[in-house]
Parts: structure tokens; C-alpha cells; sequence
């Protein structure tokens, strides 16, 4: 056994969840559930871990995700694991690997669950954090990219999220980007001088990522910079063109951002951020595109896919007052009893109500009426069911609305039937 003192702190950047944040989150989860189903995603699950290859090279190798952020450990087999930064990498791998491909043109896929990214904790950016994801493999059309983005502008919808701002690009594809790539690294050999030592690797080994450098000075270097934009081929110009004209039939806003490259090696064309200007520095809730050479690369046929995440977190912060601080309408019934013979009928009718899926109490430690009322209304039940031995002799109970303040009196045999059927109205 360690010895010292036992932690009561748990890991920095992997908060807890406390019990009344969770509402919040059962409701988003149960909306994505209910909204992927309606648009024709499955879900999958997939480990929270995988071999570290897998990570490196599909978010590649020069990223910030692969260089500094991942959780990679040795098992006791001595092979090199990584806990899941993201999830595409992991689903195109189950996607491979189960021939989930052979079902039909558009696989369409959804998942919820941690990731894990050693970044420095800030508000809005943990180290454990939860994701959304949705992955639409198979077809490289534009409708599938207007399509995924209507999804997450119904999730945001369906949420009540409001101020939510889409930003939108195009990067090119392997055939306009590998110019681009040229051009860019030659303008950034340029100015080498005024970049950070990081960016000095960086233009070794991976010079678009550093669109990614938090430096000022780099990123003033990076402003200046050729953009993607500006270069796309004729294909990539008419995919980005419909892909406009989509969104605009289905009324969906958005602002073109030349900058957007998203922190991901395996985008390409169509890339995509939704941001809230109120989180404060870690502003963008959503982040996807295309990835239309990543199967390839990953040992499978030449298969175009496209997909999201949302943060959960940054979700969760995003929602209408009320709801991100969890405060639940009141439901249910609290069983208030007086008298011994009163808590044993009280303790069967609590059964009777719990089995049927109600949300129910009783009090355990014999105290006042008042105070057995008391705790109803602060734990935010509808109604209290008050039984006395009184009560009890004239085989009747008291069912009163916490919210309104009526009641009524209502014979015990009929009070299980009573009470469900207002909890129903
Ligand atoms: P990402 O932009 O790295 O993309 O992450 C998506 C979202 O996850 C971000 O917009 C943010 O809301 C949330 N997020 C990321 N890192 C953190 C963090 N440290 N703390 C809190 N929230 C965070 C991806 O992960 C891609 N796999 C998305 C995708 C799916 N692209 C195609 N398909």
C-alpha cells in the first residue's frame, strides 16, 4: 500500500461531472440520439484506446495533437497504445476493419464518448473532454456536406443554441494542394527569420501546421500568408461553389473563412468550425470537413468521407441559461408519512410508483411533516402524497400539488391510479 496521505484531488483537466450538471447532459445526449436516428446515423462505439500508429498517421505527424498532446503509454505487451484524441481515425479504422463499406454507398456514423488530449487546462479546454461525432463515408458529393452541416444546425436547433456562427473553407484537394503546400512553404522560408524556433521544425516537417502556432508573431507572419482559397482547382472550386448554393437553399448562414485549416493533416476540400463568441478564448463548439484521402491512406480503397465533433463541454456552457446549470422542472412524488403503520403503507405505494418508471421518495429518518414537505419542494417534487395514521384509518391520503398548493383527499385504494394519472396530465 502507497503510503501518505490518500488524494482527494483528481487529475487536472479532467473534471468531474457532479450530479446536478448531469441533467443537462442527458438531455443533449438524448436530443443527438433522437436527431441522429431521424437523419439515418448509427451508432458505433469504439475503445477509448487504440495503437498509437493509427493516431499518427491519420492526424499526422507535425500536428500539435500528435507531437505534444497525446496520451501514449506501453502496455504490458510492450505495444505503444494511445488514448483517443479524436474519433474519425478510430471509426474509419472500425469501418475497415468490419467492411462496414460493403453495406451500401453512404455509411453514416455516430458516436459519443471522452477524449483525451494533454493540452494546457483553460476554461473551455480540458484533457478529458467529450465528443459528438458523426462520420458520413463513401460519397464525395456536396449535398453530403450540406447535409452534414444541416444536421448540427438541427442539433443546435433542437438545443435551443442560439449565436452560433459557421465559418467556412476549402483547402483543396490532392490535386490543387500540393501546390498550394509549395508555394506556402516557400513563403514561409521567406520569413524565417521572424518565426519561433517551433515554427522552424515545423517548416521542416509539416509547414502548413504553422496556421496553427499561438505565437503573435507567427501568426501575424501566417496572415500575411498565401491562402488555400485562392488556389483550389476547378473541381474543388465547383464542389465549394455548390456546397454554398445548398446551404443557402436550406437557409443555413455561414461566413467564408480563408484562415480556417483546422488542426487535422487529413482534411481536405470542404472545412467547417462553429463558433460562440461568448466562450470567451476557446470559442469553436464544432469542427469538421472533409477527408477524402484518409481510408486510402489508411490501407482501404479511395473512399471520400466528411464529418464532425462537437465539444460536449463547450456544448453543455452553449445551452440556454437554466439548463447548463441543470435546474430540473419539478416531477414525481415525495411520500410524506406520520406514524409507523402510515411509513409502511407509504414504503408499498413508494414501490408501486418507483416500478411504474416514477420518479419517487420517501423520508428515512422519522422527521416532521414540515420538514418532510420541505425537503419535497427543494428536491423538486410535483406532488406529496401525505399519509398520517389518521389518514390511514379512514383509509384516505392527502395528494397535494407542490406547485399550486391544492389537494385533495383521495381513498387509498385509488391513490396509485390517482396519482399516475396526474403525473400523465
Ligand atoms: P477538433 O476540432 O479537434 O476536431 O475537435 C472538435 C471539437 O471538440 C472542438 O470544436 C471542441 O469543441 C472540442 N474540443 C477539442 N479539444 C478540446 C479540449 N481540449 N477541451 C474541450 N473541448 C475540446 C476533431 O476532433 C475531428 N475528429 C472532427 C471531425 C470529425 N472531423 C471530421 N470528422
Amino acid at each position: 500500500m502507497p503510503r501518505g496521505k490518500p488524494t482527494t484531488r483528481g487529475i487536472k483537466g479532467a473534471p468531474d461531472i457532479l450530479p446536478e450538471r448531469v441533467a443537462a447532459w442527458h438531455r443533449v445526449e438524448a436530443v443527438t440520439h433522437r436527431l441522429m436516428a431521424a437523419c439515418g446515423y448509427l451508432e458505433i462505439r469504439t475503445p477509448v484506446f487504440e495503437k498509437t500508429d493509427l493516431f499518427v498517421r491519420s492526424i499526422g505527424a507535425g500536428t500539435d495533437i500528435v507531437d505534444k498532446e497525446m496520451y501514449t503509454f506501453e502496455d504490458r505487451g510492450g505495444e505503444s497504445l494511445t488514448l483517443r484524441p479524436e474519433g474519425t481515425a478510430p471509426v474509419i479504422r472500425a469501418y475497415l476493419e468490419h467492411r462496414l463499406g460493403t453495406r451500401g454507398p453512404l455509411c453514416k456514423v455516430y458516436y459519443l464518448g471522452p477524449m483525451f488530449r494533454h493540452e494546457r487546462p483553460q476554461a473551455g479546454r480540458f484533457r478529458q473532454f467529450h465528443q459528438i461525432g458523426a462520420e458520413a463515408i463513401g460519397l464525395g458529393t456536396p449535398a453530403v456536406d450540406a447535409e452534414v452541416l444541416a444536421l448540427l444546425t438541427h442539433l443546435f436547433e433542437a438545443l435551443d443554441v442560439r449565436g452560433l456562427t459557421l465559418e467556412l473553407n476549402s483547402i483543396g484537394d490532392a490535386v490543387c494542394r500540393p501546390a498550394f503546400r509549395e508555394r506556402f512553404a516557400a513563403y514561409m522560408r521567406g520569413r524565417r527569420a521572424e518565426l519561433c524556433p517551433d515554427c522552424h521544425v515545423r517548416l521542416e516537417r509539416n509547414p502548413l501546421r504553422i496556421l496553427d502556432c499561438k505565437v503573435e508573431r507567427c501568426q501575424a507572419v501566417a496572415a500575411e500568408a498565401p491562402k488555400p482559397s485562392a488556389m483550389l482547382c476547378a473541381a474543388c472550386e465547383e464542389h465549394f461553389r455548390e456546397v454554398q448554393s445548398l446551404l443557402a437553399l436550406l437557409k443555413i448562414d455561414f461566413t467564408l473563412n480563408d484562415r480556417l485549416v483546422r488542426g487535422l493533416d487529413y482534411y481536405t476540400r470542404t472545412t467547417f468550425e462553429f463558433v460562440n463568441p461568448t466562450l470567451g478564448a476557446q470559442d469553436a463548439v464544432a469542427g469538421g470537413g472533409r477527408y477524402d484521402g484518409l481510408v486510402e491512406e489508411m490501407g482501404g480503397p479511395p473512399t471520400p468521407g466528411i464529418g464532425f465533433a462537437v465539444g460536449m463541454e463547450r456544448l453543455v456552457a452553449s445551452l440556454p441559461k437554466g439548463e447548463a446549470a441543470g435546474v430540473p422542472a419539478s416531477t414525481g412524488v415525495f411520500v410524506a408519512t406520520l406514524g409507523t403503520e402510515a411509513f409502511r403503507s407509504g414504503l408499498l405505494l413508494l414501490q408501486d410508483l418507483r416500478r411504474r418508471g416514477v420518479r419517487a421518495a420517501i423520508d428515512l429518518e422519522g422527521r416532521s411533516l414540515k420538514s418532510q414537505l420541505r425537503s419535497a419542494d427543494r428536491e423538486r417534487f410535483r406532488f406529496a402524497l401525505i399519509l398520517g395514521d389518521e389518514e390511514l384509518k379512514a383509509r384516505e391520503a392527502v395528494v397535494r400539488d407542490l406547485k399550486t398548493g391544492e389537494q385533495a383527499k383521495v381513498p387509498i385504494s385509488r391513490v396509485l391510479e390517482h396519482l399516475l394519472a396526474i403525473l400523465e396530465g
